[in-house]
């Protein structure tokens, strides 16, 4: 199937081969922004982005990211618009596909990207939603294409909080050929529905999937260790949560458990000495900051494909 005019919500939508053409072309766009080679392949475009969260990195990289491909895109929070009266996903849908060649949207409730996609006439872009958080996972694998030089065949270890971003990197490592392993305390593990898909999708392109309740056991002859806050935006701090998760902290100890090698990734913003010591993120093993700027090259990537 094309990928001009898809939605890009969920990576298990779609085929190896087309998360592979979406990397490419994010390296290509890299390479060429380095070299200061024009690739304004967006000219006359325009991006719609609604933020219903915060956001650092996904906004500057997508606003940034338009500009350099020589379009242009709008940030809206709900405050600034009807959303915020009560005009629906749906209609806020419509209304902006009649101006706009691409939405972008961070949301709380998946069902919301759901909608939005359901309801606009162009590309859909998830820039987050409680359940996935694809466009990071795509910087992701750009990072462990760069630093490992493939992906097929490694071993990522995500240990933490299972959440938005774990499940993201169960669906696109997995169809990328890559054996995942999530080490979450019990009560924390990924839900039900996200580990039968990906379950899957670990038959069809023949790796493993493995859930552990150990984080010394997850990273075992791992080449990527992942870990994100133990709370994300929306959740309410609890003593509890915290205290079942300080034992799968990356610390020193731990990476020292994986592969001699081993890269260590935070999709940030992070906590520093909760999830991970400032030790290990200002480490030699940190590839964070490579992570958070891939975010622009794989950005570009997908809406230049997309749009
Ligand atoms: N990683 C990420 O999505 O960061 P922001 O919340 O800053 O966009
Ligand atoms: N899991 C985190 C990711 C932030 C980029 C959250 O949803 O808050």
């Amino acid at each position: 199937m094309r990928l001009k005019g898809r939605n890009f919500v969920d990576l298990s939508d779609f085929e190896r081969f087309e998360l592979r053409r979406f990397l490419d072309t994010a390296h290509d766009l890299k390479r060429k922004q380095k070299r200061g080679e024009p690739h304004e392949l967006l000219k006359g475009k325009s991006l719609a982005m609604i933020f219903m969260k915060s956001s650092t990195r996904t906004r500057v990289s997508f606003e940034v990211g338009m500009t350099q491909l020589g379009g242009h895109a709008l940030y809206l929070q709900p405050s600034g618009t009807q959303l915020g009266r009560g005009e629906t996903i749906g209609d806020t849908a419509q209304v902006l596909s009649r101006y706009c060649d691409a939405i972008m949207a961070r949301v709380y409730s998946h069902d919301e990207i759901m909608e939005l996609a359901e309801h606009a006439t162009v590309p859909v872009i998830n820039g987050l939603s409680d359940l996935l958080h694809p466009c990071q996972i795509m910087a992701d694998m750009q990072t462990i294409d760069e630093h490992k030089g493939r992906l097929e065949g490694l071993k990522i270890a995500y240990v933490g909080d299972s959440n938005n971003v774990s499940n993201s990197i169960m669906q696109g490592c997995t169809i990328m050929g890559m054996d995942v392993t999530i080490g979450s305390p019990k009560g924390y593990t990924p839900p039900e529905k996200i580990l039968k898909k990906t379950t899957e999708l670990s038959k069809k392109y023949h790796t493993t999937l493995e859930v552990v309740n150990d984080a010394k056991e997850a990273v075992k002859n791992a080449d990527v260790i992942y870990t994100d806050t133990f709370f994300s935006m929306g959740q309410e701090r609890d003593k509890a949560k915290e205290e079942a998760l300080m034992p799968f902290q990356v610390n020193q100890a731990l990476v020292d458990a994986a592969k001699e090698d081993v890269i260590v990734m935070h999709c940030l913003p992070a906590h520093r000495d909760e999830e991970l010591t400032s030790e290990v993120m200002d480490g030699p093993h940190s590839v964070v900051f490579d992570q958070a700027e891939n975010r622009l090259h794989a950005q570009k990537g997908i809406m230049a494909l997309l749009i």
